[in-house]
């Protein structure tokens, strides 16, 4: 793959858009042809596979790192992945330097590792893309971004942003009560904005409405119009004058994974003739002037800039048909929607975006204000309320390998076929056929046989050694069939083969839950590169997949980002059994703060990094948060530590009474049961380690001492 994918970057621009699979069902016919072409030339005269040199730009390559990095991602000198928090001109941190520390300070993966310097480089980026773009269009209105704290409600995190953005005047956006008490306490700046999503009860308008009795620019947004009427109430009953917003519910709809935030049947907005009425409550409640801003969301994760454009047009309609009714309105919110491409492949899939930051905002910029001015109505204000775009790069997900499930597969070449049974020898005549050109027939051949066995044993005709030794050849036999069809370029695999390409793979296990925290990629099918964070100078040879430790068959990553489509397993390097890391990257947008705590697998250690040219390896560790101990997690769940304790307390003292056990090992029982409960929910090897370093030095010990020759007789 590598020796095809390298020719590729010499000859095209390698951050060219690539077209998903769904736009390329008119190519395939044409590539048929040319397969087939190519396999009768292969059977003609095999041409022999020179594999050159590994280079840390097929490592590039191959993670499509400078696709999806935006700049922030690369490999060093010695094959490690490196973090630009300033972009690729910036310092660079080495992120197994990080762990290194991280675990001198006693936090195990899985860990969390915060980028804070990534976010602050986002903020600016957003700000002056929207300043850049009003000026450019010479538009009339100011951009008053804020950021909407439930794609990651970490309060390091939101005053991280907050701080960035202050000059921009970067305000916040809730959707919940909770998070309103949050964005109350840390609002600081009387000119940025808090905008209030989600529906509302009374408790939830009367915090809003002490932030404006507090003078702060605190914009309720009516979801329905019996909100408009509660807020209403509420303000007079408190004696304040409310900003209120109405969302409006666009017919465009978004496109993705989260298309249905908008549309005529979505559950969030007024119609328009919901807010003909809510203008007629306000105006019967003497509060026309309270309504200042026109919002819309349609959805997050918008691929394609065509249905942004579309959406903004039919906002700004509304807007400037509003204003025209006399409305005195000064924002229009665009909402969230700004896209991540994850897999770099800049296209309309749904992990991939068409279009750049800059672009969407020129484009709503200049939107909005070509349709006010055919209208003839002010320019607004504009917020966005961008999360995804703010937070996905600042951090990376480390996890630890700890072992590999493989598929054994042996070869005919070391078994005695005339000795073995008749199932096993019609093995070894599909392999000896094995060629490219006939790899389908053969395929149903193994199949085949592998079905017979399995009938003879469910009838008791087979004992267990042949079954075992058919099931080896089997995964033998189709491990080099795929390995064939890798080899000869343009070749196409039997579907079914294909189809089974993930279960030859190697499943390397990884302490981490995919629950706790990639929850998207679970749920939704979202992807995120994963990348090892060491040994990039080496070539990775081993088809994989990635399971959790979770006790559940969907705990794994088994799609994985990929320019054309997605592919069912990733390159890694051989498992040899050392610690082998590797990251899981974009990962700062609502994964961490949604994860669920399946299995009892709590909140994983997280460590914040920051830029210092003060410090001689350019960064230092600010803080080290741990993740949840196991009483925390059994707490959650109703679990009291004291009663626990006291319960197994019980039985050792049975078992001490009853002589099963003695006093003093009873005492101990109880003392690792209470020790326990303060570890980490995850996996912890260092004690499986150290008595493997000591049997390996005891073992070096005794080679020394052992002499080779006998000893001198006295
Ligand atoms: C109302 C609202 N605003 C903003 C956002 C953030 O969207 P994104 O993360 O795509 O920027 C969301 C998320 O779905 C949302 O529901």
């Amino acid at each position: 793959m590598a020796a095809t994918t390298l020719t590729a970057v010499g000859e095209t621009d390698p951050l060219a858009p690539v077209a998903h699979s769904s736009e390329r069902a008119d190519q395939a016919a044409e590539s048929a042809d040319e397969a087939a072409n190519a396999i009768a030339k292969n059977a003609a005269e095999p041409e022999p596979v020179v594999t050159p040199p590994w280079t840390l730009d097929d490592a590039r390559e191959l993670y499509l790192i400078p696709r999806w990095g935006s700049g922030y991602f690369d490999i060093d000198a010695n094959g490690h992945m490196v973090v630009s928090p300033e972009g690729p001109r910036g310092p660079k941190i080495p992120i197994a330097d990080v762990i290194q520390e991280a675990r001198q300070e006693g936090l195990h993966t899985p860990i969390l590792v915060r980028f804070q310097d990534i976010l602050r480089h986002r903020v600016k980026k957003l700000n002056t893309a929207f300043e850049a773009a009003i000026e450019e269009n010479k538009f009339r209105g100011k951009y008053r971004g804020v950021f909407p704290i439930k794609v990651n409600q970490l309060r390091e995190v939101v005053e991280e942003i907050l701080e960035a953005g202050r000059s921009s005047h970067y305000g916040i956006e809730v959707g919940s009560k909770p998070e309103m008490f949050a964005a109350l306490s840390i609002h600081s700046d009387i000119d940025s904005l808090i905008v209030c999503n989600g529906y509302k009860d009374d408790s939830y308008i009367r915090t809003a409405l002490i932030g404006r009795k507090l003078g702060k620019k605190i914009i309720l947004i009516a979801e329905k119009l019996s909100e408009v009427r509660t807020i209403v109430r509420i303000a007079k009953e408190m004696n304040v004058d409310p900003l209120i917003g109405l969302r409006c519910r666009l017919v465009s709809k978004g496109a993705g994974k989260w298309a249905t935030s908008a549309g005529e049947h979505a559950k969030f907005g007024l119609t328009t003739s919901e807010m003909l009425q809510a203008i007629d409550i306000l105006a019967a409640a003497n509060m026309q002037a309270s309504f200042k801003l026109l919002h819309f969301h349609i959805g997050s994760q918008v691929p394609d800039i065509q249905i942004i454009k579309r959406a903004v047009r039919e906002a700004a309609r509304h807007y400037a048909k509003l204003r025209k009714m006399g409305q005195p309105i000064e924002y229009l919110d665009v909402g969230g929607g700004l896209a991540i491409d994850y897999d770099g492949s800049r296209s309309t899939f749904h992990s991939s975006m068409n279009y750049s930051l800059e672009e969407y905002a020129r484009d709503i910029v200049y939107n909005i204000g070509d349709v006010c001015d055919e209208e003839k109505v002010p320019h607004p204000d504009v917020i966005s309320e961008s999360g995804r775009a703010i937070v996905a790069h600042h951090s990376v997900l480390i996890v630890e390998t700890f072992g590999s499930i493989e598929k054994v597969g042996v070869s005919l070449a070391d078994i005695d076929k005339a000795k073995e049974h008749k199932l096993v020898q019609e093995l070894a005549y599909v392999e000896e056929q094995l060629k490219p050109e006939n790899l389908g027939e053969c395929w149903n051949d193994l199949l085949a046989v592998k079905e017979e066995a399995q009938k003879r044993f469910e009838v008791g005709a087979l004992d267990l050694q042949v079954k075992a030794r058919v099931e080896e050849l089997f995964w033998g036999i189709a491990r080099r069939m795929v390995q064939m069809a890798e080899r000869v370029e343009d070749i196409e695999l039997p579907d079914s083969l294909q189809d089974l390409k993930p279960q030859i793979a190697d499943q390397f296990i990884c302490n981490f839950s995919v629950f706790q925290s990639l929850l998207d990629h679970w749920a939704l099918g979202a992807l995120f590169p994963v990348v090892p964070i060491q040994r990039l100078h080496e070539r990775p040879t081993t088809e994989s997949t990635i399971v959790d430790i979770t006790c559940d068959s969907d705990g794994k990553i088994s799609k994985f980002i990929d320019l054309e489509d997605t592919r069912d397993t990733l390159l890694l390097h051989p498992f040899d059994g050392k610690p082998y890391y590797l990251g899981i990257f974009l990962t700062g947008a609502y994964q961490d703060i949604m994860g669920d705590i399946h299995n009892l697998f709590g909140r994983v250690n997280e460590v914040h990094v920051f830029l210092d040219d003060d410090e001689e390896c350019g960064y230092y560790v600010e803080e080290t948060i741990q993740g949840n101990s196991i009483r925390e997690v059994l707490a959650m769940t109703q679990w009291d530590t004291h009663d626990l304790v006291a319960k197994v307390k019980a039985q050792v003292d049975a078992a001490i009474k009853q002589d099963k056990l003695k006093p003093t090992e009873g005492m101990r029982l109880i003392a690792e049961y209470e020790r326990g409960l303060k570890e980490q929910t995850y996996l912890n090897f260092d004690a499986a380690r150290m008595n493997e370093q000591q049997k390996a030095s005891e073992r070096n010990v005794a080679d020394v001492i052992r002499p080779s020759d006998p000893p001198p007789k006295p």
